[in-house]
């Protein structure tokens, strides 16, 4: 059993206790903690609007996260409006479309060429390319996932690439945080990445405003999940090397 195992176990028995800001021996998950392990992404939304005053709670969130020399490196967009979000998954789902056709090279009527095109584009992008992603450039073009999932709220967070050291980072911790609030005040949320794709349509940059110094980065689908989709998963254990005394372990 690993010591993270040994924690939950200890958690189910004592489900009352509740404690904050200190640690006790086989205490349970800390709210904190909980909001952190039981988040999952949401891809199922009620259709109901999430109140302004909630969404401005979690920008709040947002702008207290911690960033290289205070630089606060990011824009805000936030997008409600129905048609405007319906708009964007389309652009994209086109986009998708016109990238798989290049892409998917075994099925490609452009035959060779489609070949040279995905290994070149494969190796200038290499993880945009990864296996993941390039599924799912297909179940978007096919109308099968769609870029939001049609949450009513839409959060885009813009990189303001004169921030110190890393910029990229602090937009990271920045849209953790607001994910992490969402789900603390009962939303769901869920990262979209593929907002990458708008940075090939000059009519969507100028309308998100973005453009020297602001790059989009990532999305945040924000809503009320269908059903309860959060709860704690078994994830994967990756080996860390601890050193103490002199000496290296791994544990997990
Ligand atoms: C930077 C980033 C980009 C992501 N982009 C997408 C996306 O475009 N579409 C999507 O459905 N999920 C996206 N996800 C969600 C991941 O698929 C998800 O976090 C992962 O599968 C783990 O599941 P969990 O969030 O429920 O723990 C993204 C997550 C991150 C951190």
């Amino acid at each position: 059993m690993t010591d993270v195992m040994e924690v939950e176990e200890n958690a189910k028995a004592s489900p009352a206790a509740v404690d904050m800001y200190e640690w006790r021996e086989g205490m349970p998950w800390n709210p904190v903690e909980r909001v952190i392990l039981e988040r999952r992404s949401v891809r199922k939304y009620k259709d109901k609007q999430v109140p302004e005053r909630l969404v401005r709670r979690i920008l709040e969130a947002g702008r207290f996260a911690p960033t290289a020399g205070n630089s606060q490196s990011w824009k805000f967009v936030v997008v409600r409006d129905r048609d405007m979000i319906d708009a964007m998954q389309k652009y994209v789902q086109l986009r998708c479309k016109v990238f798989k056709f290049f892409l998917n090279w075994q099925k490609s009527p452009l035959g060779k060429l489609a070949w040279f095109y995905t290994q070149l584009s494969a190796r200038v992008m290499p993880n945009l390319l990864h296996p993941i992603p390039f599924g799912a450039i297909s179940l978007i073009a096919e109308g099968k996932l769609k870029l939001f999932h049609d949450a009513p709220t839409v959060i885009l967070v813009l990189v303001d690439r004169r921030g110190a050291a890393k910029p990229l980072v602090d937009v990271g911790i920045c849209g953790q945080n607001m994910v992490l609030a969402a789900h603390s005040l009962g939303l769901g949320t869920c990262w979209v990445g593929f907002v990458e794709v708008f940075k090939f349509g000059t009519r969507w940059k100028k309308k998100l405003g973005v453009g020297w110094p602001y790059e989009l980065i990532e999305g945040i689908a924000l809503g009320y999940p269908v059903g309860n989709p959060d709860g704690m998963i078994e994830r994967e254990l990756q080996e860390i090397e601890w050193w103490e005394d002199g000496r290296k372990r791994t544990v997990f």
